[in-house]
């Protein structure tokens, strides 16, 4: 569908830290490097959350750096290969940003690039609102990448145009991830109103982090004091030796009973309980027993069946 310029009076600009013109500049990250690490994570290098972000004149730059400062998470800055330039956004004519938007194959393509995607389990992802969605460098973006059960957290700023569909059209060329509901912000936006968006949005299941063999899980944990106490063990690290039991699941001892609440269910692939009060089983095909449930693997059949069937697995729990 073709915008009108009736979308994008001047007026509609007003509040955003200055028209695109005023404000223009180019975006200064060092591609070579891909990733700068924010001071946190450059300390602790166990960051699972990535901010990325594309911005011209600085406005979603700006939340961005709230976000991983709040999150203590890295920042990934998308830089396009061509730097847009002021006519470029200067959105009254027929400028490069408007016909890229009214065109659907358009793929701004991207200078820089995210060294290895799959550490992250979480990206909040800011953009500009270009004429109601988001740039097309933001398809680029996520096209580049295996985003497949990564959960995505969307936000854009804007002069006043609300986030819309500009998310859930994204969302269509990531099918796979997790695409959270995103959120609007001006660019007068605080501090703590990124940082109370965060902490409502991403919820605990993103702060206790499994892998399995070294790889991570994306993992939805259940709400419950067995929950708990073991994410209050994961601060340190927990790592358990588990070994395949009855052709249908991993199995291994916690080092210590935690509270549990132990009820006869059915568990489907994927599922992952505590059993005995003392014991961890994650499964790779149905089962049915009294456990207390702790979560789930989203994956596959096939994915689980690759990572739990086998003599023996290393099922390690960490806090971020
Ligand atoms: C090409 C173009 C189209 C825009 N379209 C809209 C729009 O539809 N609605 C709106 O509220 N703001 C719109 N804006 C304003 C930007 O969304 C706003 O200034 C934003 O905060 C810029 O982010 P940035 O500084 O990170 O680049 C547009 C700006 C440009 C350059």
């Amino acid at each position: 569908m073709r915008m009108t310029l009736l979308l994008l009076c001047p007026l509609l600009l007003a509040g955003c830290g200055g028209t695109p013109s005023s404000s223009m500049q180019t975006p200064t990250s060092t591609p070579a490097s891909s990733i700068g690490p924010s001071a946190h994570s450059e300390s602790s290098g166990e960051s699972t959350t990535l901010v990325a972000y594309f911005s011209v004149t600085n406005n979603t730059k700006k939340l961005a750096e709230y976000a991983s400062r709040h999150l203590e998470s890295e920042l990934f800055e998308i830089v396009p290969k061509q730097v847009y330039t002021q006519e470029d956004i200067n959105y009254n004519g027929d400028c490069r940003a408007n016909r890229e938007q009214n065109d659907d194959s358009s793929r701004p393509e991207i200078l820089n690039q995210i060294a290895d995607i799959s550490k992250y389990d979480t990206i909040v992802l800011g953009y500009p609102i270009w004429w109601g969605q988001a740039p097309k460098i933001m398809y680029s973006f996520v096209e580049a990448y295996d985003l497949k059960g990564k959960t995505i957290l969307p936000f854009c700023t804007s002069g006043s145009s609300p986030i819309g569909t500009s998310a859930t059209n994204l969302a269509k060329s990531a099918p796979e991830a997790n695409w959270l509901t995103g959120e609007r912000f001006a660019a007068s936006a605080s501090y703590s109103d990124i940082a109370n968006w965060l902490d409502a949005n991403l919820t605990k299941e993103t702060t206790m982090k499994l892998t399995i063999d070294g790889k991570p899980q994306n993992v939805t944990w259940a709400e419950n004091e067995s929950v708990k106490a073991l994410k209050s063990i994961a601060t340190n690290g927990l790592t358990i030796k588990m070994e395949e039991y009855g052709g249908f699941e991993q199995t291994g001892p916690i080092g210590q009973s935690i509270v549990r609440d132990d009820k006869n269910i059915d568990v489907e692939p994927g599922d992952i309980v505590l059993y005995a009060g003392n014991q961890i089983s994650v499964f790779y095909k149905a089962h049915a027993w009294s456990y207390t449930r702790l979560g789930h693997i989203n994956a596959s059949q096939s994915e689980l069946e690759n990572a739990l069937k086998k003599d023996s697995i290393e099922f390690v729990l960490s806090e971020k």
